[in-house]
């Protein structure tokens, strides 16, 4: 299993600090999307329940389209910086704030949209399945609609050339002392990073995908035969998430955009030299939490087709 701590650091209190919601808030490209869903979605009179609702901008931007009534839910301490700012916006009147874990609570009354924003740099890493399902199960009235629709996992074949020698061909000998150990560590390990589609040796492909207008969870195991398109070295694969918040509208953490989300890539021990019209066949698995305290798992492995 991959260690996956780079995505989803195990810091204590993550959203209590105000430079992560900065991070979220000043990405433009975040705002504009979830701006334009909500303006498409919300009628006049809509109840709104937000999940996860931080400084609580989507349910703001939910009143400015014209909601009656939000359930602002958020488990951590960042509700009193969104309450303080509905305060001084005059937003008080129409948000009912819930310090809670969605998951743990009930609401009142059912809504007509449940909203949220919990996609990870690779789709699911923040509970974005086990929170909006149960949401919506719980919280919406049938047919209601939920932001986001639909959210995939999508990667492909990489020749990654800045983590690979900085972080995992690094490891040899440091003032004479063998430390290739090192090495072994840090293949397990997957690192968030930036490149460009100059980088990739396939074409993208969609692993899983999570449609949230249905409540079925989907198995999050996907197998894809990737067809190398020119000739270099495989040394892991690219990941990241393309969500389509509401019809056309969607947003992506991948290589040709730039977002506050980062591309994830998962090293190979050992590369694989290839050449144009090979078949690798890459499988991911990933677990839900059962369990709050569980980690996110996931691992991958890479087959070379003959
Ligand atoms: C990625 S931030 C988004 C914050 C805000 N919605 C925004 O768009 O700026 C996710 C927030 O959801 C909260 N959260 C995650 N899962 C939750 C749950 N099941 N119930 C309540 N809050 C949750 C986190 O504490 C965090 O503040």
């Amino acid at each position: 299993m991959f260690d996956p701590s780079e995505l989803f650091p195990a810091v204590p209190n993550l959203y209590e600090f105000p430079s992560i919601h900065a991070e979220m808030l000043f990405d433009k490209e975040r705002i504009k999307k979830y701006s334009s869903a909500i303006h498409e979605v919300i009628k006049k009179g809509d109840i709104v329940a937000d999940i996860g609702t931080g400084t609580g901008l989507l349910a703001f931007l939910c009143l400015q389209a014209g909601a009656k009534r939000i359930h602002a839910i958020e488990r951590s301490s960042a509700i009193r910086w969104a309450k303080i700012i509905a305060k001084k916006n005059g937003f008080t009147d129409k948000i009912l704030f819930h310090n809670q874990d969605s998951r743990f609570f009930d609401l009142p009354e059912k809504v007509d949209v449940v909203i949220s924003e919990l996609i990870g740099h690779i789709a699911f890493e923040e509970g974005i399945i086990e929170s909006l399902i149960d949401a919506k199960e719980r919280f919406l009235i049938p047919n209601g609609i939920v932001i986001p629709e639909r959210v995939q996992l999508k990667g492909a074949l990489i020749q990654e050339n800045v983590v690979y020698p900085e972080y995992i061909d690094c490891w040899k000998y440091i003032e004479g002392i063998d430390y290739s150990h090192m090495r072994e560590e840090a293949v397990k390990a997957c690192y968030l990073t930036e490149f460009d589609d100059r980088n990739l040796l396939s074409d993208p492909k969609e692993f899983f995908a999570v449609d949230f207008r249905g409540i079925e969870v989907p198995s999050l195991c996907g197998s894809r035969i990737h067809v190398v398109n020119r000739s270099g070295e495989v040394n892991g694969i690219a990941l990241w998430f393309d969500a389509r918040l509401y019809n056309q509208i969607s947003l992506s953490s991948g290589p040709w955009t730039r977002t506050h989300w980062r591309t994830c890539f998962a090293p190979l021990g050992v590369p694989i030299t290839v050449k144009a019209g090979d078949k690798i066949l890459v499988t991911i698995n990933m677990q839900l939490r059962i369990n709050d305290q569980d980690g996110f798992k996931f691992d991958f492995n890479i087959k070379q087709e003959v």
